[in-house]
């Protein structure tokens, strides 16, 4: 293990159990079990429940025995509805129905539930109880964990928000048979991008796995969540490691956005993640870092789950673009994470438009 002690260009390797979150999250089917013992051991003086539409269909009937007296509320589903205005409709039920600092919010759905209740429940009264219970593979395995909350403003993903780990989360796999496969595949990018960046055993075991083909997600989740945990426990604030957890999102946030800016599109975030670690695993290799035979290995365990994306080369310029408007870059500077051997990032690697760009004519070479 390599622990941060703070200049740039640092390898971390993941070595389990050496920091762990304070609240770890309960995983499996102990998950839902574990959240009612929580309420009865400490009693919240009210119980809410956030949930969307989606999540309220086919979630909530599986939740519900497990609760005691609650009110619940069902907010639209989808990003579109990540904004302040629905966060005034959550602290408005939440007022009409007398929430005190002692209630507790419970955020029932994927990255969008979690991470809008989260910021709802951080700011009402300065901050009240609350519990994660992620539903997606993509919020189980990252949004649910870490403390990130918040919503997006005037066109920009998670651009409000704070800091503010829930009190617990508890996630049940059995969830995810609700989700399409698309939806499915979106998380499972984010699996992937913890195993490059910290555990080759782990990125090894994901070659010849394909998303459609996994039984049982429980031991994947547990081991890619336990990255994670490792990583922002180390770093809650995201001043340095953590920014390790942004590999693939540089040239993925820029693909996102450009392609949902195209009518007709638009492209899951993890169709664009799983491109974008191809790309910087390509940047990575020009460097030196990474090996040509590593670079097959990351992109055949890409191929195996997401079909490429489409996208011409007149607009390749235009795509890298966007990569200016990274939140993690600093001035005029694009930061990005780069992988220095498979299991291995690093972060803070000073990256060009151009650079940007002729990753993303060789992806389309690939
Ligand atoms: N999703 C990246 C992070 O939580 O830092």
């Amino acid at each position: 293990m390599y622990a941060w002690a703070g200049p740039p260009f640092i390898c971390i390797r993941f070595t389990p159990a050496v920091f762990a979150l304070t609240n770890p999250p309960t995983i499996g089917p102990e998950a839902l079990p574990a959240l009612a013992e929580l309420l009865r051991q400490a009693p919240p003086s009210r119980l809410f429940v956030l949930a969307d539409t989606n999540t309220a269909r086919d979630c909530y009937p599986h939740l519900r025995p497990y609760l005691p007296a609650h009110e619940l509320l069902v907010i639209e589903a989808g990003e579109e509805h990540k904004t302040l205005a629905t966060c005034a409709e959550v602290w408005h039920w939440l007022t009409a129905h007398h929430a005190d600092r002692h209630a507790l919010l419970v955020c029932l759905g994927g990255g969008v539930v979690t991470d809008l209740g989260g910021f709802c429940a951080a700011t009402y009264k300065r901050g009240l109880r609350c519990v994660g219970v992620p539903t997606t593979l993509l919020a189980q395995v990252d949004a649910a964990v870490g403390g990130k909350t918040g919503v997006d403003f005037e066109g920009f993903k998670n651009h409000i928000g704070v800091f503010q780990e829930p009190e617990a989360v508890v996630m049940d796999p059995s969830f995810l048979a609700t989700l399409p496969a698309g939806e499915l595949r979106s998380g499972y990018a984010e699996v992937i991008k913890h195993a490059l960046i910290a555990d080759a055993a782990a990125f090894a075991d994901l070659r010849g796995l394909a998303v459609a083909t996994v039984s049982d997600w429980t031991p994947i989740i547990r081991h890619s969540v336990a990255i994670k945990e490792n990583i922002v426990a180390q770093d809650p604030h995201e001043s340095g490691p953590r920014k390790l957890l942004n590999f693939g999102h540089t040239v993925g946030h820029a693909l996102e956005s450009y392609l949902l800016a195209q009518p007709g599109r638009a492209v899951r975030h993890g169709e664009a993640v799983a491109a974008g670690m191809v790309c910087e695993s390509w940047l990575a290799a020009q460097r030196g870092l990474l090996g040509a035979e590593e670079l097959t290995q990351v992109r055949e365990v890409v191929a195996a789950s997401f079909e490429p994306l489409r996208f011409a080369a007149d607009e390749i310029d235009a795509i890298a673009a966007y990569a200016l408007h990274d939140k993690k870059n600093r001035g005029d500077s694009i930061k990005c994470t780069l992988l220095r051997g498979l299991g291995h990032g690093i972060f803070d690697q000073a990256v060009t438009l151009a650079d940007i760009a002729a990753s993303l004519r060789a992806y389309l070479t690939f």
